[in-house]
């Protein structure tokens, strides 16, 4: 059985912890449905103030929805559409302070004030993303970043 253990200390300081526990529940697998399913549940328990954390897959031509925690969200996102389009389009995090002021923000929850959406790359190849939703405005710090992309690196090791 997996037990969460609380974070503590600074933001960095939980976000090495959290790294831990994601790379404990990593080891060994390389399903990337099965590692997503778990990294979307440790994350969306972890962390607060989040209403969906989960990944879209490039299918070739478009986004579609993988592994989640949150209410049911857009099956199909067009590269050149919203949040997840762009941070997979160019190959950069996105992090949107105010989702609404966002041209073209696909409203899968209209909870969400603001995200963040790490793409997902091997080589050359565009994976996906890693996209998470907040109720909060600003929810998201340059700290929240670097320690995402940190599991989202780590998602990408154990499925090479
Ligand atoms: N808001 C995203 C769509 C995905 S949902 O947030 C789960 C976007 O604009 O790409």
């Amino acid at each position: 059985m997996f037990t969460a253990s609380v974070l503590a200390g600074s933001k960095p300081e939980q976000y090495a912890q959290l790294l831990e526990q994601a790379r404990g529940l990593l080891h060994g697998e390389r399903d990337r449905i099965a590692n997503a399913a778990n990294l979307s549940a440790l994350v969306y328990h972890a962390l607060p103030d989040l209403n969906w954390v989960g990944f879209y897959f490039f299918d070739g031509t478009e986004l579609v929805v993988g592994p989640f925690q949150g209410l049911p969200a857009c099956v199909r996102i067009p590269l050149d559409k919203g949040v997840c389009g762009a941070a997979a389009r160019t190959r950069t995090t996105q992090r949107i302070d105010d989702v609404n002021a966002f041209p073209g923000h696909i409203a899968c929850d209209s909870a969400s004030r603001s995200e963040l959406v790490v793409p997902l790359s091997l080589g050359d190849a565009l994976l996906g993303v890693f996209d998470l939703d907040s109720p909060l405005p600003a929810r998201f710090d340059v700290e929240d970043q670097r320690g995402l992309e940190a599991i989202a690196q780590a998602f990408l090791e154990a499925c090479a």
